[in-house]
């Protein structure tokens, strides 16, 4: 079987792990890939947003399967140009993946269903935005607002203003393009500012079932106890006490299965990968986003935990027979711990030799996944991004795991190396 895995980073390691453990004879390929990807599949010099060059490579080279990591592929439309072309691919079509790629098209559609959201305004200038603000439908000048880019953003196009004077703030250095370029800002959405825990719930979805995934936390600040600049992530944990069973079957009746039966009814059936950023609120649990993918670094302390064959469940989302599957996970929990790069989120310092990667990757229950990391020309191991690592453990429960990941991130150095010791706390 040959399998194409599009994307560069810590997800896309474990996922090439994931497909390589339960049958080492698979050919993976991986565009573009990284050092750590490298000892798993062949890394082929295709960006992701290079959908044609991707379709061509994967008829060219008979790929049986493609799978996606990234939001912007999945924005470009790669679903659909490799289904048009009869090649098997996992993710949404263009038009579902606008659940992630827009804000305001994402709100509307909770509203349209009644799924519960925060209250929202789309905006589509500065001065409407502060109208709206000055309205006092947000509330008074002391309360908290959040102000949202529509578009694609990494996670910076997002602000959590604590009162009107931010609010507007934010409104203008975002549609001045401070925040994040302005392609990602056409229009913003400000809405109502959610308290509670959040947690994050991933499921595989054939478009009609759906089977969940262990939930997860992530932590996004830079700092420890949540401070700082927002990143992409800075480590997440999976353990069954994030959510009970009964928030576990509010969350699917009142979010999930109006999500894929309202998207399959307004013409754009959910497939692949369905990531609900929720706030467990005092009303019950709320969306704050949907993604239409794998999370980073999700992903790795996910997949750690799947027993079952990754090939076999996306065999079932192509069928539509998810729910014939029984997918088994470990029991207990896991933890990835991010080690970044000196100065991340900013401009990370690159092309250090990072020692201590083979003793790190020997400990037990072990798994250090590669987000930015390169070869250098004679054969060491470097840092290239801003996340570069993702030790990531397994243990019977949660302090276990995070003791095993911090031990084994403690073998690992480079000149400037920063991780949060605060995960899962
Ligand atoms: P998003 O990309 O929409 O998930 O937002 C990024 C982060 O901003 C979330 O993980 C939350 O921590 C925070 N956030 C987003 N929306 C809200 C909201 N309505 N109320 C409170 N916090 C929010
Ligand atoms: N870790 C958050 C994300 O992948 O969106």
């Amino acid at each position: 079987m040959k399998i194409l895995i599009v994307g560069s980073g810590g997800r896309e390691h474990a996922l090439a792990w994931s497909f390589k453990r339960r049958n080492q004879d698979r050919t993976i390929f991986c565009a573009d890939g990284n050092a750590g990807i490298s000892n798993l599949a062949e890394c082929v010099d295709i960006s992701p947003d290079d959908i044609e060059g991707l379709a061509e490579f994967a008829a060219n080279e008979k790929i049986d399967l493609t799978f996606v990591g990234g939001e912007t592929s999945l924005a470009l439309g790669i679903v659909d140009r490799f289904e048009q072309a009869g090649l098997q691919i996992i993710g949404p079509t263009q038009s579902a993946a606008r659940l992630e790629s827009s804000k305001a098209f994402a709100k509307d559609f909770m509203e349209k269903h009644r799924i519960p959201t925060a209250a929202y305004a789309n905006c589509s200038s500065a001065e409407e935005a502060i109208t709206r603000l000055e309205s006092g439908e947000f509330g008074d000048e002391e309360t908290p607002v959040v102000v949202k880019a529509d578009g694609l953003a990494a996670g910076k196009g997002v602000v959590v203003a604590v009162d009107r004077k931010e609010a507007i703030a934010a409104v203008n250095a975002l549609f001045e393009g401070h925040l994040v370029s302005k392609s990602a800002v056409g229009s913003l959405v400000l809405e109502e500012c959610l308290f509670g825990k959040e947690v994050s719930l991933i499921m595989f979805s054939d478009g009609k079932n759906f089977a969940l995934m262990p939930p997860t936390r992530d932590h996004k600040r830079i700092g420890e106890g949540d401070t700082g600049d927002n990143t992409g992530g800075m480590g997440t944990v999976t353990d069954s006490s994030l959510l009970s069973k009964e928030q576990t079957k509010e969350i699917a009746d009142s979010i999930i299965r109006p999500t894929l039966e309202g998207a399959a009814a307004d013409g754009f059936p959910v497939t692949g990968i369905l990531f609900l950023g929720l706030m467990m609120t005092e009303d019950g649990p709320k969306v704050l986003e949907y993604n239409v993918r794998f999370g980073d670094p999700e992903t790795q302390a996910i997949l750690v935990n799947l027993e079952t064959d990754l090939a076999e469940i996306c065999d079932a989302m192509l069928q539509g027979s998810l729910d014939r599957l029984v997918i088994n996970w470990k029991e207990g929990s896991s933890a990835c711990v991010i080690l970044a790069a000196e100065n991340y989120p900013k401009t990370p310092r690159k092309g250090d030799r990072i020692n201590g990667l083979e003793e790190a990757s020997a400990s037990e229950n072990v798994v250090v996944f590669h987000s930015g990391t390169a070869m250098d020309s004679d054969g060491y191991v470097v840092t290239a991004g801003g996340r570069v690592l993702g030790v990531t453990a397994v243990a019977s429960n949660l302090s276990n795991s995070l003791h095993r990941a911090y031990k084994a991130a403690n073998k690992i150095s480079w000149e400037g190396m920063y991780f949060r010791r605060d995960i899962g706390k």
